[in-house]
């Protein structure tokens, strides 16, 4: 592709270093092309979520740089914002209060906001439950919730650190078709998303093009582009679908033997 990515991820090396030093990820890059859905995918503890904290600005990378359109970004910005995998919602404030809230802090007008977080909670179905606080609402409800709050501050790219992980697969399974939806909706400016999971059915479900890493410390170790057409859940008995799955659990434990 020749235009500039969305994303470029140029070498990001993340030492931590509390009394001993934990090398968590080693020189990673790829980029994420505009409208594109990438997954990251790899085992427990290699990395990825420091990665996407790191894209969002939540954290510093000991070497490397993210550029965003082209541009060195340093910072966190509402264009590029994360949904967390439990939630990360205040337990003291309603549903429309935690939507509200970064739009707040980023200097949106407080009625914009309103409005905003209206529309939002709407569009993830909880227009009824503006007013529930998070102790009130299932799993499901808090993480929609979660996308909402993501959602209203108009981002282009959409973090999501394993979204569903804390959920029952029914419940999953409604907010990955949910995801897909407002992914494929033009009216929407948040076209880019990378999802980091560790399963590998969802990404095959999901994803334009996976990066594969390695167990800590976390590496590029292939990349897959899903060859299947969408809408995806036409095509999930499809022996292309078993096909890819497989391809990429073999990308997978090649890389975990070798470590052994
Ligand atoms: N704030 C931190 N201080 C020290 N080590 C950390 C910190 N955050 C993460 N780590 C370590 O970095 C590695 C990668 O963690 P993480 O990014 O959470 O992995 P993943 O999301 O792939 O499970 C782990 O070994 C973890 O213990
Ligand atoms: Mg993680």
């Amino acid at each position: 592709m020749s235009a500039t990515p969305i994303l470029s991820i140029k070498d990001i090396v993340k030492i931590f270093r509390n009394g001993s030093e934990v090398k968590a990820i080693d020189d990673v890059s790829f980029d994420v092309n505009l409208n594109e859905f990438i997954c990251i995918i790899g085992p427990s503890g290699c990395g990825k979520s420091t990665l996407l904290r790191i894209i969002a600005g939540l954290e510093t990378a000991t070497s490397g740089q993210i550029l965003f359109q082209g541009q060195p970004k340093t910072q966190p910005t509402s264009k590029v914002t994360m949904v967390f995998q439990t939630f990360g919602l205040l337990p003291w404030k309603t549903a429309v209060e935690n939507v509200e809230l970064p739009m707040e802090v980023a200097g949106i007008e407080k009625a914009e906001a309103k409005a905003r977080a209206d529309r939002y909670l709407k569009m993830v179905g909880l227009g009824m439950f503006e007013n529930a606080y998070p102790h009130d609402c299932s799993g499901g409800m808090r993480q929609r919730i979660g996308v909402a709050r993501a959602l209203a501050l108009g981002p282009e790219v959409l973090l999501l650190d394993e979204p569903f992980s804390a959920l029952d697969e029914l419940t999953a399974k409604s907010l990955r078709i949910l995801l897909l939806q407002i992914w494929g909706d033009p009216a929407l400016p948040t076209n880019n998303f990378v999802m980091v999971t560790h399963n590998v059915e969802e990404a095959v479900m999901m994803a334009d093009r996976i990066i594969v890493m390695s167990p800590r410390p976390g590496r590029v170790v292939g990349e897959l582009k899903v060859p299947l057409p969408r809408p995806r859940f036409e095509h999930l008995r499809d022996p292309l679908f078993f096909d890819t799955v497989d391809k990429l659990m073999g990308m997978l434990s090649s890389n975990v033997e070798e470590q052994m």
